[in-house]
């Protein structure tokens, strides 16, 4: 007999809004991600996209409208040029064009991958990696964006440097998105939305307001103490 990984879990995110996914490890955050960009399919319910069905639509509709970058990293023998190039695929018909060509050169820049354009990806750090498969989600240009721990191998500085970006393009082309995150602190400095999951159910969905320290204690299995610094809230375990 097998074990549904989630259950009842319901949850809206608007355009513009970053919506972090917490829970313990195995609580089926990567699943859930899978499940709204069909890498996993659900057995029950539904996931709509700005009105459709996301399980009504085309393969390549589905890819122009949600892009996903894995918690696991790909190995892959192409450039980082060519990398990121095929984050357009859902849109090329016949010749990559001028504009797709601008779109990555726009990215390489924007994400300081310059001196990488041609080296092989499999050639890089992981969190040098890690920022080209981001980079690859962002040439889709999708109204949805999940991003499964988009900054676990990333150094401190790149690590707000990259959430900086998702947060910026969430807000300015109205993306919504999806990420999960361990780290709680980082969370509520760029996330305006959080879904907790706590076996297999959601423990909580909602604004700022939701992280408490009973919440974060509860679904984590950890005393924490939330202190105010500088206006805003800061989580810091009291297991130590
Ligand atoms: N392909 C699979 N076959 C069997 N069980 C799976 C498979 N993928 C995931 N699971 C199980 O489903 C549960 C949820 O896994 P999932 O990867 O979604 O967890 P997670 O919340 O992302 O955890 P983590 O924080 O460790 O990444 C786990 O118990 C896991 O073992
Ligand atoms: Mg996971």
């Amino acid at each position: 007999m097998s074990t549904n990984v989630l259950e009842d879990v319901s949850f809206t995110i608007e355009p513009g809004q970053c919506l972090a996914v917490l829970g313990n490890n195995g609580v089926g955050k990567s699943t859930l991600l899978k499940c709204i960009n069909r890498i996993c399919s659900i057995q029950a319910g539904s996931i709509y996209i700005d009105g459709k069905d996301a399980y009504k639509m085309k393969n390549k509709i589905l890819a122009q409208n949600v892009a996903y970058v894995s918690q696991k990293s790909e190995n892959s023998n192409m450039t980082v040029f060519d990398t990121i190039l095929l984050g357009r695929k859902p849109y090329i018909d016949w010749d990559i064009t001028a504009e797709d060509r601008q779109i990555v050169s726009d990215l390489i820049d924007q994400m300081g991958l310059n001196e990488y354009t041609l080296r092989d990806v499999s050639t890089l750090s992981g969190g040098e990696a890690q920022i080209v498969m981001l980079a690859r989600a962002l040439a889709q240009q999708p109204k949805v964006l999940l991003l499964d721990e988009p900054t676990s191998n990333l150094d401190l500085r790149n690590q707000h440097e990259v959430l900086k970006i998702i947060r910026n393009l969430a807000e300015t082309n109205e993306i919504c998105v999806a990420l999960v995150i361990h780290d709680l602190n980082l969370a509520i400095q760029y996330c305006d939305r959080f879904l907790l999951l706590k076996d297999a159910n959601v423990y909580s969905n909602g604004g700022i307001e939701t992280i408490t320290s009973e919440s974060i204690g509860s679904v984590y299995g950890i005393e924490v103490e939330i202190i105010e610094h500088k206006n805003k809230k800061l989580i810091i375990s009291n297991n130590y």
